[in-house]
């Protein structure tokens, strides 16, 4: 074999994004590929894009812009655009842009390693088709390296909402879910290879359909798994949490007590403008029955403020909601505005008002995320041990409630669960000691 070619991946956006790096590095195993965290020395670069918010295409532009003097260095270096900007903008980037050799699309990256071998033969290459095959089925895992204890693992993708200001519904496609045999046996494969802790994805990702039982089905399939400890997901759409979800949370042990379940906004006006179809009563109902099921979980959620036509009222009446509820973690937004989207060609609020709003929005939810965070204190929590921290013989991990934790445990292995009793509060962090 001849010497291994480095590739060099930049991941912007959603944690989607971050599972894709890694199968499209695993994919490109195959052609002779190892990964490097430096763009200087890689005989591939790729930029993994997002495109939820305003200003990505501008920041992948401007990122190009920063690699031309390597391109110029190196000519034989290959640059290629993925992810949702890539989707929405491709023959675009292939025009503007003459030093990007390929271009690829969310749904076409099991077609990367063929892309590559033609982009090596001179040629420039672009696919943003939503193909009928799997992609997954087609990705090429290399084989059993060894892997960190949490691990993403994508379930289901795109969506079928078409909230009036995403974009998700036309970079990623419609809902898709995989089957659930695929899923299981990634996950054992993952769990082969050191994953103690899953997060399960999707834009969408209760509204999984790839099991009889639904996104529960799965979990509880998963959790028969052999020395995987937690099972996480994300992200979940309110009207697709259902009973069996819910109960899932009561009586499933490795389903960690966690959910993010984003609202976007506490007035009913605003929830019809912006196609979500539910009213405030019914996510703050729904959130009574979940915990109910679960009294300890801990919620978080995203925001927007500034959407088309929201008033002062309005806003009033998300800050209503955030203090009726009491979110861990937040997401907050400014509204902005995606071409091709419903909302786009709305009216917009006041660029001041909508940082302004943004603003107190942030203090709240900061607050609410500390008041949780600092209740801690005192409490016994079980710790995911990942990575050592920052001082000799310290461990750092994740609590159930996704809080990180550090500990003084010299002798703990990364993967270990341990009880762990939470004795001092950080800004960004909690310091305990094992139990
Ligand atoms: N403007 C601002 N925020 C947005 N999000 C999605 N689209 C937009 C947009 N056009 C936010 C939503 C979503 C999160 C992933 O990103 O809050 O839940
Ligand atoms: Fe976008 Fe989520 Fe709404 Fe789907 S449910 S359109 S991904 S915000």
């Amino acid at each position: 074999m001849g010497k291994a070619k480095k590739l060099f991946i930049k991941t912007y956006g959603c944690q989607m994004n971050v599972y894709d790096s890694e199968r499209m590095a695993e994919a490109m195993g195959g052609q002779g590929y190892v990964t490097t965290d430096c763009a200087e020395d890689a005989d591939m670069i790729l930029l993994n894009t997002c495109h939820i918010r305003e200003k990505a295409a501008e920041k992948m532009y401007s990122e190009l812009g920063r690699m031309k003097p390597l391109k110029q260095a190196r000519p034989g270096v290959k640059i290629g655009v993925t992810g949702c900007v890539a989707q929405a903008e491709g023959a675009e980037i292939m025009r503007r842009a003459p030093m990007v050799d390929l271009v690829v699309g969310p749904q076409s990256y099991h077609r990367l390693p063929a892309m590559e071998a033609a982009v090596q033969g001179g040629a420039r290459a672009l696919d943003t088709d939503f193909p009928e095959e799997d992609k997954f089925d087609h990705l090429i895992a290399r084989p059993k390296a060894a892997r960190a204890p949490s691990a993403f693992l994508t379930v289901q993708e795109g969506c079928d909402k078409f909230c009036a200001f995403c974009v998700v519904p036309y970079t990623r496609g419609a809902e898709v879910s995989r089957p659930a045999a695929r899923v299981l046996d990634e996950a054992r494969d993952l769990v082969e290879r050191g994953v103690r802790e899953l997060t399960l994805l999707g834009q969408n990702v209760n509204a999984y359909h790839g099991h009889p039982g639904g996104l529960a089905g799965l979990i509880r399939d998963l959790a028969l798994i052999d020395g995987l400890a937690r099972i996480r997901y994300t992200t979940s759409h309110p009207n697709d949490m259902d009973d069996a979800l819910i109960a899932a949370h009561g009586d499933c042990d490795k389903l960690m007590p966690y959910l993010h379940l984003p609202v976007q906004s506490g007035s009913d006006r605003v929830l019809k403008a912006m196609n979500r179809k539910h009213t405030a009563q019914h996510y703050l109902a729904l959130i009574n029955r979940i915990r109910a099921a679960r009294p300890d979980i801990m919620l978080s959620g995203d925001f927007i403020v500034g959407f088309p036509g929201e008033t002062d009222a309005d806003f009033q009446q998300t800050l209503d909601l955030v203090r009726a509820v009491g979110y861990g973690q937040c997401y907050s937004f400014k509204y902005s505005s995606r071409p091709g989207t419903p909302a786009a060609e709305r009216a917009q609020v006041d660029d001041v008002v909508a940082s302004e709003r943004l603003q107190v929005l942030q203090a709240l939810l900061t607050s609410q995320q500390v008041a949780i965070q600092n209740a801690m204190v005192g409490r016994e929590v079980s710790v995911l041990f990942e990575k050592p921290g920052r001082l000799p013989g310290q461990m750092g991990g994740k609590s159930q409630y996704l809080h990180a934790v550090h500990a003084h445990a010299p002798d703990l292995a990364a993967g270990t669960v341990a009880r762990v009793r939470i004795v001092e509060s950080a800004r960004n962090s909690l310091g305990g000691v094992l139990v």
